[in-house]
């Protein structure tokens, strides 16, 4: 069993990381094989809207016109039981690393012959010879979970996509938001945006949500199905 998570968060002390370890603790606590992928320290360029992987008519991961690092992480992708995706908050949607990875996974993961809603030409899964535990985090600054549902984007985007393009089924997510945020002052409301501390509350949701995608795995996560179907 084997959980990859990719983490896009570009700060070396990175809350993101710290909630993503401890997810990976929870999972490699039930037997998984665990690996953090730190977006940041591979070369991802941006699509260029090509269509090469779009075209892209064989089997397995389609090929991609632009050499950088992203066909490793794929592969990581495909080799993987269960994927963790973990993103800060930026500007109420996922930040721009994850938003580029997302982008050149679109159709080198996905085939454009699905049908979402009557809608032709949605992706559905390249990478159909197993299914895959999907699980996203999202850690925010000063956004509380009572705004979450207006300020976050990012986890309906991840909950709706990740699925399709790994092949899965969503074991959880997480959202992390400072706890400190009424009647601060600038320099506080600052800190709490900055320099959050994580609560133990939060780091042991991130444990359970690892378990739980082990246990996902171990039940035999249900391969993507598009809605209504
Ligand atoms: C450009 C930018 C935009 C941000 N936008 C938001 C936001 O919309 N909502 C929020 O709650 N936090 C926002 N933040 C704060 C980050 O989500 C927060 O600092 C987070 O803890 C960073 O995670 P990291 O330490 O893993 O990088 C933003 C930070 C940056 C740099």
């Amino acid at each position: 069993m084997r959980v990859v998570a990719f983490n896009s968060s570009h700060r070396k002390k990175s809350d993101t990381a710290a909630l993503v370890d401890r997810l990976l603790e929870g999972a490699a606590s039930l037997g998984a094989q665990t690996e953090h992928v730190r977006l940041a320290d591979y070369r991802i360029g941006f699509c260029t809207n090509c269509l090469t992987c779009y075209r892209y008519q064989g089997a397995g991961i389609a090929p991609c016109s632009i050499k950088d690092d992203m066909r490793a992480l794929l592969e990581k992708i495909r080799d993987a039981d269960g994927v963790v995706l973990a993103s800060p908050l930026h500007g109420g949607f996922l930040n721009g690393t994850m938003t580029t990875f997302f982008e050149r996974a679109t159709f080198t993961l996905g085939r454009p012959t699905g049908t979402i809603m009557g809608l032709r030409g949605c992706p559905e899964p390249r990478l159909t010879e197993k299914a895959r535990a999907c699980a996203s985090v999202v850690n925010a600054g000063i956004v509380p979970p009572e705004l979450r549902q207006a300020c976050d984007l990012a986890t309906p985007w991840l909950r709706d996509c990740a699925p399709v393009l790994f092949n899965g089924e969503l074991a959880g997510e997480l959202y992390a938001a400072s706890m400190q945020y009424h009647g601060l002052t600038d320099e506080e409301c600052s800190r709490a945006f900055l320099l959050k501390e994580l609560t133990d509350e939060q780091m042991e949701q991130a444990f359970d949500l690892g378990t739980k995608m082990a246990k996902t795995i171990e039940a035999g996560p249900r391969p993507y199905s598009p809605p209504g179907c």
